[in-house]
């Protein structure tokens, strides 16, 4: 089974509109021709539009960090699926750890929007990923396969293969830390393990999934030759179009 390596920056709460367009079109411009990586920029929700005009017509695609699972209403402050294609987004970043710690969000409204993102044709790439003392508890695959379970709850074996799943742990997230390339290929593994469990072998082998937490240059390369590994989710190295371009020549 061929899948496609996929690199996206997520953004997180960073740039002003200037950098986001400057960085944007910085990936644009160095992409190389013959790259067979997919890249996607997931920015900050006010600056999809400035971004947008940068990637259009550009192998370059776009993407949120989060939505809300809900059609038009008075829902003041939220953004949702229909809202993020109608600007130009093809994929959405659920479940970020970030959004489970500090905003409280959980499995099940990572299901909601799971189900709000596909059927906005968006591609959802949903998180998830142990803690510092869950992993030295052992208790790892458990958070792994908790949250997956839960957030992919409702899906059915045709739209599953769609998806992404990012698996970030949480101690490697901007700490400077990334999980060696044999630690997250076992976590991978075991990913794919309990998707081809669920939704069946071919489904399974389908399904990509990135790698996140402290994803550099100096470190993609190893990450992504790994047999589970289908590419990666950079928060802090995608803020620089350098390192991030660094990152998809080692994809
Ligand atoms: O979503 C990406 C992420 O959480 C990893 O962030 O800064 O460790 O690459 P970072």
């Amino acid at each position: 089974m061929t899948r496609r390596t996929l690199i996206a920056g997520n953004w997180k709460m960073n740039t002003r509109r200037q950098a986001a367009t400057e960085l944007a079109r910085g990936v644009v411009d160095g992409l190389s021709e013959s790259s067979q990586v997919e890249v996607v920029l997931c920015p900050p929700a006010v600056y999809l539009g400035a971004v947008a005009e940068c990637v259009v017509g550009t192998p370059v695609g776009l993407g949120g960090q989060n939505l809300y699972a809900e059609a038009d209403g008075a829902f003041t402050g939220e953004v949702n699926a229909g809202m993020l294609t109608d600007i130009g987004c093809g994929y959405v970043i659920l479940g970020h750890s970030e959004r489970r710690q500090l905003m409280g969000e959980t499995d099940a409204d990572v299901s909601k929007k799971l189900h709000a993102a596909l059927a906005g044709n968006l591609v959802p790439i949903v998180c998830v990923g142990e803690t510092q003392e869950q992993r030295e508890n052992g208790e790892t695959e458990q958070v792994v396969s908790d949250q997956l379970k839960g957030s992919l709850a409702g899906l059915d074996e045709a739209r599953a293969a769609g998806i992404v799943i990012a698996y970030e742990p949480v101690w490697a997230i901007g700490t400077g830390l990334t999980a060696s390339p044999e630690q997250a290929e076992a976590v991978h593994a075991f990913i794919r393990q309990l998707l081809s469990d669920d939704f069946g072998e071919d489904v399974a082998g389908q399904i990509r999934l990135q790698y996140g937490g402290s994803v550099k240059p100096g470190n993609a390369a190893e990450l992504l030759s790994q047999k589970n590994i289908d590419g990666a989710l950079v928060g802090g190295a995608s803020l620089k179009a350098e390192d991030f371009l660094g990152i998809i020549a080692a994809g």
